[in-house]
């Protein structure tokens, strides 16, 4: 079988990417992406030498480039976005192009091959915000209600790929999931942040009162999602992908990141609060447990203490990243700092 993956070059694709070529021996599959600053080759370092895999270098929103690169692929995983939510506060019109018209000639261009199946990688960030103290989670049927442009984006692509299994009768599918952490995550988003900052002898920025709730699912655990819901998952159909049992705060994954680390918590800084930030999310998986058989498996504490060691372990990738681009995103976004 041959996948067409978009955004392979990212976090969660890199990691798809390797998990699925070691899974299935058999598979052939294309990874396009337009390397971003949020796309990076020393994510999938020794693979252009691997007869299975090749790279296209090129722009979701470009039919063409899209035309060229779904040529006899019979799946494909749309993980191709912008995803920093700060990032879309400061500049949501690039998010409404690549999450929104670039999943659109995707999707086109899907029909026009016949494409087999097509699964879309999306978010918990749909829903919006649950309240702090509510023991309610999200589900498959909760009301969409998108309060960021990056929640905004991400929802209309999942109404596109909805309404072209309906009016085009595309099988396609989507997943839905929670905050993922793990090995080669942009030291954008908060757990990276908080590992490389503090390795680097920074502060943490910490949003507000730093007791907003996420969700963690370990990366390996959503790849393995995925996997069943390419396999096994039924066309038209939404499965809601969480990893955690217990409720955590920021602050708490924090100072668990700070312990792991031997550093103090005079470390961590509170900052001004992210606009419109979404309290608390928590998503219930039980249809994909019920329909497909899948669970999270890893422990977070554990996983997050392999995470730190990762990131340890390779200095040279995470600097590469926090350089003189990083700088002026990072002045901008937390002025106070
Ligand atoms: P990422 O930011 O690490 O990577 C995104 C990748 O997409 C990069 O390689 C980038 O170069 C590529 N890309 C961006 N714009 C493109 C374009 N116009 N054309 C082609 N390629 C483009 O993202 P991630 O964290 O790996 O997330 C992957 C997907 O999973 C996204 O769709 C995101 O919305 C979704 N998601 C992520 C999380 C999370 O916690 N990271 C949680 C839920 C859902
Ligand atoms: O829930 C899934 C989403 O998780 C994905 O769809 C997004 O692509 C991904 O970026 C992530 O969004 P969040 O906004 O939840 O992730 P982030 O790592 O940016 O922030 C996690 C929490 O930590 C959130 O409550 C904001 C807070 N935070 C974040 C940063 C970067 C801070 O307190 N300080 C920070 O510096």
């Amino acid at each position: 079988m041959k996948l067409l993956v978009t955004g392979g070059s990212g976090f969660i694709g890199a990691n798809f990417i390797k998990y699925w070529l070691e899974k299935y021996s058999a598979d052939d599959l294309v990874n396009l992406d337009a390397l971003t600053y949020a796309g990076n080759p020393d994510n999938l370092n020794g693979f252009e030498k691997n007869s299975r895999y090749s790279f296209i270098k090129g722009n979701i929103c470009d039919p063409a480039v899209v035309s060229k690169a779904i040529k006899g692929a019979e799946v494909v995983v749309h993980f191709a976005a912008e995803t920093h939510v700060d990032r879309s506060i400061l500049k949501p019109s690039l998010f409404l192009k690549t999450n929104i018209l670039g999943t659109q000639i995707l999707l086109e261009a899907a029909v026009k091959n016949k494409i087999r199946h097509f699964h879309h990688i999306s978010t918990d960030e749909v829903y919006g915000s649950l309240n702090l103290k509510s023991k309610e989670k999200f589900n498959e049927k909760t009301r969409y209600n998108p309060r960021s442009p990056y929640a905004a984006s991400k929802a209309a692509a999942d109404h596109l790929v909805l309404a072209y299994h309906e009016t085009y009768g595309l099988a396609a599918t989507i997943t839905n999931c929670s905050n993922n952490f793990g090995p080669y995550q942009h030291p954008e988003k908060l757990i990276p942040l908080a590992i490389t900052n503090l390795l680097q002898g920074k502060k943490v920025p910490v949003y507000g009162d730093g007791q907003n709730i996420r969700d963690w699912l370990y990366v390996s655990d959503h790849c393995r999602a995925i996997d069943s819901v390419i396999k096994k998952g039924k066309c038209g159909e939404i499965y809601c992908v969480g990893g955690l049992k217990q409720d955590i705060s920021n602050l708490e994954v924090i100072r668990k990141i700070v312990k792991l680390l031997n550093c103090r918590e005079s470390q961590i800084e509170f900052v001004k609060d992210r606009p419109g930030h979404d309290r608390k999310y928590a998503i219930d998986w039980t249809k994909i447990n019920r329909e497909l058989g899948w669970q999270p498996e890893e422990d977070f504490e554990e996983r997050l203490k392999e995470t730190a060691e990762w990131y340890v372990r390779n200095e040279a990738w995470w600097r590469k990243l926090k350089g003189k681009n990083f700088q002026v995103f990072y002045r901008r976004n937390y002025k106070k700092l």
